[in-house]
């Protein structure tokens, strides 16, 4: 496993340990692909891959070489205008006004390592040495493109990217996309993770039709509506065999990820920062570098796919502070307080999670500024002394003093008409000279992409990260861009805001984790909205919806998992009835679903009765005992003979097979129903196990493949009748040799 490069027949083929990805230099001197897939021998000619045909009514490089056609082709990096009529990887206008490009191969770079981005979230071999980063370049005039490739061998991942540099007179780009993958026929599903605010990340599946389909954000951050991680599969695929792409983008905003068909069934695959809403003006000597997009295949199922990106964020995205940290066990007083609060309220909370053996109190929104209600104070981030008179420091020295961890909110891109920063910088608000504002929550955003601001909220966050000595912080994000627009900006870069917009986020998160390497981000955007592996780098963990509801949390844990792992998502158990769907759940159910995440509590804990305390505390104590197991054993998500969506089942396997956990979750009970059966997956099939401490002993084969009886759940003989619905069953395997 290795890249290979035949010089002579200008070939590049890099190996990772289950892959291979070929291209080479084709007869106009650009780049053509010629395989991605299951690993092949190397070899110094792939002819037979390499196809040229004559067909009617397609253009043809020259007169002569009529067999060829550039739409016909696969191609590594397509431009517009040379006869692919395909979506194009990229767009330039050059200084004549035309946007035809004619790159030409010039020569290549191959590195052992990865070296981080500059500005960019990256990926990263900081100690590893199963990586290799190839950069090929071609150039158009004084135009150069890079193209970078870097292998991951051990976890079957290559992560791509490309350079513009411009050494000559400006050029604009138009479409600046990160990478491109043709294939060769179009049989497969394109599965995606869609939804909304509270509803984030559910599976949807459809065979690929001819034409373009595509998963896209224009609101300037990547989005409840649609994740940028996204799959192509074969259609019997399932979680636990056959063929799977998966595709995912280190970026935070607006994002194209389109899948096109053409007329002879191929498939055209691009991923970048989402071209309306985009231009950048290159001037002699500028440069432009699009963020980094991860390329991933396996044959074995869509559990081998999430297993592999687990392993290879854990390696070389997440932040390596945190990456295998076990992460705390927090109480967050949203849902029990909301606003209304003063440091005596909140005192009684983060006593009683002490005594329960919750490890954090995370205080949220409302702490700073005037602010009782959601109209007023962002911006400000100052205490508000009339909810806490010794000042944050003094509400964290409390906290601190009871031997928990702290935790403050911030939404650090907002302002408020109603605040100081108002008052003092109007200008700093993002609005379009001449036209309306649009509120969103109340609020408006601030210009990221202005030097001064991400200075202002470094230095005040920076204050109160000292001053209260936080452990962590939850950074909101609330509402979404409009009226785009730079004040800084002459006219012909105008669209370039969007992008410099999250540049400016990404400046503070960067400056902020690097002066402050111990406290602990998670990223959150009402929920769900900006869940993407740009703020993984930052945040290692994301708030992973607003619905805390036990059933929809389901739902929703279970899309994620296909492209991110359990410690990347945030899950807390919150009170019934809930918030959103207004339903009853036991805190058994809401437990058992929030235990797979970054566990904790959002619920005024002194409010329960002592029954459900003492659960709580058992809760508590049973996840610090298998938290590094639910964080970072290896996840399964079951197959089950259910197709009703009604069962749901999952699993963690640690990484030396000796325990696991299962759970299956059944949404509605059923009468009288067949026997059932739960099929564990990863065990050694050689090993003994024991299931629940029961006295039976089973091999892992006979848990894997003759499956464990569930009894159903009872309700004719119980009395009095409690609901039997919205139940989950666990299973905790442990290797008894
Ligand atoms: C939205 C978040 O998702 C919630 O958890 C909470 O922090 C509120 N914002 C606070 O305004």
């Amino acid at each position: 496993m290795s890249i290979q490069v035949n010089a002579s027949n200008r070939l590049f083929h890099l190996q990772t340990k289950h892959t291979s990805y070929v291209f080479h230099v084709i007869e106009d001197g650009s780049l053509g692909q010629l395989y991605y897939g299951p690993k092949i021998p190397f070899k110094d000619d792939y002819a037979n891959l390499n196809t040229r045909e004559e067909h009617d009514c397609t253009n043809t490089r020259t007169d002569e070489d009529v067999e060829f056609q550039a739409e016909l082709l696969k191609q590594e990096y397509a431009g517009l205008g040379k006869g692919d009529y395909r979506y194009p990887a990229f767009q330039i206008t050059y200084p004549n006004g035309s946007r035809t490009s004619e790159f030409q191969y010039r020569d290549y770079e191959l590195k052992d390592g990865k070296a981080r981005l500059t500005g960019l979230p990256s990926t990263f071999a900081d100690d590893s040495n199963d990586s290799q980063t190839l950069t090929v370049k071609l150039a158009d005039g004084d135009l150069e493109l890079q193209l970078h490739y870097t292998i991951f061998a051990d976890e079957d991942v290559i992560v791509r990217s490309t350079t513009f540099v411009n050494h000559g007179k400006t050029v604009f780009l138009n479409r600046a996309l990160s990478a491109q993958l043709d294939l060769p026929d179009a049989n497969y599903d394109f599965i995606q993770f869609a939804g909304s605010w509270s509803r984030e990340r559910h599976l949807h599946r459809s065979h690929l039709r001819p034409g373009t389909q595509s998963i896209s954000s224009l609101r300037t951050a990547s989005s409840h509506q649609e994740n940028p991680f996204f799959m192509l599969a074969r259609p019997h695929t399932d979680n636990n065999q056959g063929a799977v792409f998966g595709f995912n983008f280190v970026y935070s905003g607006n994002f194209l990820d389109s899948v096109e068909v053409d007329q002879f069934d191929t498939t055209r695959v691009l991923i970048g920062i989402n071209p309306d809403e985009f231009g950048w003006k290159l001037n002699s000597g500028d440069s432009f570098q699009t963020p980094e997009v991860i390329f991933s295949y396996t044959d074995n199922g869509f559990n081998a796919l999430s297993q592999q990106l687990g392993a290879f964020y854990a390696q070389h995205l997440i932040n390596p502070h945190f990456a295998h940290q076990e992460r705390p066990i927090l109480i967050n007083n949203w849902e029990a307080t909301f606003m209304d609060f003063t440091e005596d309220k909140l005192m009684p909370i983060v006593e009683r999670a002490k005594e329960l053996g919750i490890e954090m109190f995370v205080l949220d929104d409302g702490w700073f500024g005037h602010r009782d209600d959601d109209r007023s104070s962002l911006g400000d981030w100052f205490v508000d002394e009339k909810k806490f008179n010794h000042g944050i420091a003094g509400f964290a020295k409390r906290v601190h003093d009871l031997d928990m961890k702290f935790g403050l909110w911030f939404e650090p891109e907002m302002i408020s008409i109603d605040s100081k920063l108002y008052q003092t910088h109007p200008e700093w608000m993002i609005k379009t000279p001449g036209r309306g504002q649009t509120p969103g929550r109340h609020q408006f955003v601030l210009d990221m992409s202005r030097q001064e601001v991400v200075d202002y909220l470094f230095g005040l966050m920076s204050h109160i990260i000292q001053d209260a000595k936080l452990d962590y912080i939850k950074w909101d994000m609330n509402r979404n861009i409009t009226e785009m627009y730079g004040a800084d900006l002459p006219a012909d870069q105008q669209l370039e805001f969007s992008h410099r917009y999250i540049l400016g986020v990404y400046d503070l998160y960067d400056r902020l984790t690097k002066a402050f390497p111990d406290v602990l981000f998670e990223s959150c955007a009402s929920g769900g909205g900006r869940f993407d592996l740009g703020m993984m780098y930052y945040a290692p963990q994301a708030w992973c919806s607003d619905d805390t509801d036990a059933v929809e949390r389901i739902k929703i844990q279970d899309g994620t998992s296909y492209g991110y792992t359990p410690s990347m998502w945030g899950a807390h158990v919150s009170a019934v009835p809930n918030d959103q769907v207004g339903r009853l759940t036991s805190i058994d159910m809401r437990a058992k679903v929030a235990y797979f995440g970054a566990f904790g509590y959002e619920l005024d804990v002194t409010e329960l009765s002592d029954e459900e305390q003492a659960t709580i505390k058992q809760q508590v104590a049973f996840y610090k005992q298998y938290r590094k197991l639910f964080q970072f054993g290896t996840f399964y998500r079951l197959e089950t003979p259910d197709t009703s969506d009604n069962v749901y089942g999952w699993e963690t396997v640690s990484h030396d097979k000796q325990t696991a956990i299962g759970m299956r979750y059944q949404i509605l009970n059923g009468a009288n129903p067949a026997y059932i059966r739960y099929y564990f997956k990863g065990l050694d099939p050689e090993r003994r196990y024991t299931v629940n401490d029961g006295s039976e002993v089973f091999s892992g084969a006979e848990l894997m493949n003759a499956g464990y009886f569930v009894p159903r759940v009872m309700n004719r003989l119980q009395s009095p009748k409690v609901p039997s619905d919205f139940h989950a069953d666990m299973f905790i395997v442990k290797a008894v040799d």
